[in-house]
C-alpha cells in the first residue's frame, strides 16, 4: 500500500462507520486517499471525518468544480492506482453494473480503468436478491473484485451475510487483488530503462550548460511503462517526482548517464531515450567559479552518443529514442532511426511554443524501424507517452 494513490468511495449503508477505520489502516500503511461520497453515505457520517483523516477535500457534489483546471470526478479517476468502494450498496453496485452515472461516485468509477475493489455490506435479502446477484457477477465478469460480505449479527438485529468484513481480511484480499492484477499486466516481467531530462555540463562549481528539457515526457513514459507491469528504472536529470516503485537513478551529466545507462543495459529489455543529452561537455571542469573576463572561449569536448551506442551493443534490446527537430522532421528522424540502430524514434517539433520542451503537452510522429509513421495529435504528455507504451506493447508481442 505505500504511497499508493487510493480513491476510496463510500456508499450509504450503515457500515460507513467501518469503513472509517479501513480507510485509516490504509492511510498508516502510508497510502494517499482521496473519498468520495454519495449524498446518501453522508448521511450516516459527516464528509469531515473523512476530510480530517485523508486530509484532503471529501468530493461529493459532481457539478461543484471548484478548481477550473480539473473536472474532479476525472480527475480522481485518473489519479487512481486501486479504487475501493467500501461499503458497496445494492443500489451503488447496481448502478456500476448498468453502467449509470448519477453522482459524484458513480460517474467518478465510470471513468476508472484502474482496478476496482467492492467491498458489499447490506441486508442478508437484498445480497441475496437475483438482481444485486446478477449485479456482482456482471462486475465479477468485468474483472472488478467483489468481496464476500461476512456471516454474522447484522443491524437488522438477526444474524446473516452481509457484515462489512474485518480490517484485515479487507487488505489481504485486496493485496492479493492487485498483486495478481499486476501479474497480468502486459509488460509483466519486462526491465524499462527511460532516461529523463536535459543534461547539465558542468563548466564550474556554480555554472553549467543544458537545455530546455523539463523531463516532463520521461518522467511520464516511466510512470506509464509502470503501470503497463513493467519494472522501471528512470535516470533522469529532473527534479519533477516519481513514485517510489520506480527505481530512480538522478544524475547530471551526459557521462553520469552514459554510465547509468551502459550498467544497466546487458539486463534489461528496453531503453527509452526521452533526455535531451547535450552533445557537448566542456574539456575542462573549472575547480573554482571562474571571474570574470572580457572574452570567454569554452572549449568544448564531443559526448558519447548514449543511444547510437548502446544501438551498437543491443541483442535482445527494444530501442526507443526521441527526435527534438525545428525543421525537416521526417528526413531526421528517419537518419537517427538508422544511425542509432533503433527501433522507434518519437519525433516532435520543438520550435512550436505550445507543445514540446517544458510544455504539459506534445504532438509527436513515430518513426518504426518495419511499420508507416503514426501521429499522435496534440495531447497531454501523459497520454502521449500512454500511447508510445501501447506501440511498444505490440512490438514485444
Ligand atoms: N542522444 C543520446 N546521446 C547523445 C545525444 C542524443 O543518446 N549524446 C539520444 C537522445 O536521447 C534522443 C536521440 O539520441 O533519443 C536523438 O537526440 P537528438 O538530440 O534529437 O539528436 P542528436 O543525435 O543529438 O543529433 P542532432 O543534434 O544532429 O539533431
Amino acid at each position: 500500500m505505500k504511497d499508493l494513490k487510493v480513491a476510496f468511495y463510500v456508499t450509504g449503508g450503515i457500515a460507513v462507520y467501518k469503513s472509517i477505520s479501513l480507510m485509516r489502516e490504509f492511510i498508516k500503511m502510508g497510502a494517499d486517499v482521496q473519498v468520495a461520497m454519495t449524498p446518501s453515505a453522508t448521511e450516516f457520517v459527516s464528509p469531515l471525518t473523512f476530510q480530517v483523516l485523508s486530509k484532503h477535500a471529501v468530493h461529493i457534489d459532481t457539478f461543484s468544480e471548484e478548481d477550473p483546471h480539473y473536472v474532479q470526478h476525472i480527475h480522481l479517476a485518473d489519479w487512481a492506482d486501486v479504487s475501493i468502494v467500501a461499503p458497496a450498496t445494492a443500489n451503488t453496485i447496481a448502478k456500476l453494473a448498468n453502467g449509470m452515472a448519477d453522482n459524484f461516485v458513480t460517474s467518478a468509477l465510470l471513468a476508472t480503468v484502474s482496478p476496482i475493489f467492492l467491498v458489499p455490506a447490506m441486508n442478508e435479502h437484498m445480497l441475496e436478491h437475483p438482481a444485486t446477484q446478477k449485479n456482482i457477477e456482471t462486475l465479477r465478469n468485468r474483472h472488478h473484485y467483489v468481496m464476500e460480505p461476512e456471516t454474522g449479527f447484522l443491524a437488522e438485529g438477526y444474524s446473516g451475510k452481509g457484515r462489512f468484513p474485518e480490517t484485515e481480511a479487507i487488505i489481504e484480499a485486496l493485496e492479493g487483488f492487485l498483486m495478481e492484477f499486476r501479474e497480468n499486466l502486459p509488460l509483466k516481467g519486462k526491465k524499462v530503462v527511460v532516461t529523463a531530462g536535459g543534461t547539465k555540463e558542468r563548466i564550474d562549481p556554480v555554472r553549467f550548460i543544458s537545455n530546455d528539457s523539463s523531463g516532463k515526457m520521461g518522467h511520464a513514459l516511466a510512470e506509464a511503462a509502470w503501470s503497463a507491469g513493467a519494472e522501471v528504472t528512470l535516470i533522469t536529470v529532473s527534479d519533477l517526482p516519481s513514485r517510489k516503485q520506480i527505481n530512480r537513478i538522478q544524475i547530471d551529466s551526459a557521462a553520469q548517464m552514459y554510465e547509468a545507462v551502459n550498467q544497466a543495459f546487458q539486463e534489461i529489455d528496453v531503453l527509452i531515450m526521452a533526455a535531451a543529452v547535450s552533445d557537448y561537455a566542456p574539456l575542462k571542469v573549472e575547480e573554482h567559479k571562474m571571474k570574470k573576463q572580457n572574452q570567454l572561449t569554452i572549449e568544448l569536448k564531443k559526448n558519447p552518443d548514449i543511444l547510437k551506442e548502446m544501438g551498437k551493443k543491443k541483442t535482445k534490446q527494444f530501442l526507443i529514442g526521441f527526435a527534438a527537430e525545428t525543421e525537416n522532421i521526417e528526413t531526421y528522424a528517419l537518419k537517427k532511426l538508422t544511425e542509432k540502430n533503433a527501433d522507434l524514434i518519437v519525433a516532435n517539433d520543438v520550435g512550436k511554443k505550445d507543445r514540446g520542451f517544458n510544455s504539459n503537452h506534445n504532438e509527436v510522429t513515430i518513426y518504426s524501424d518495419i511499420n508507416q509513421p503514426v501521429t499522435i495529435k496534440l495531447s497531454k504528455k501523459a497520454e502521449i507517452a500512454q500511447s508510445i507504451i501501447e506501440i511498444l506493447i505490440e512490438r514485444l508481442e
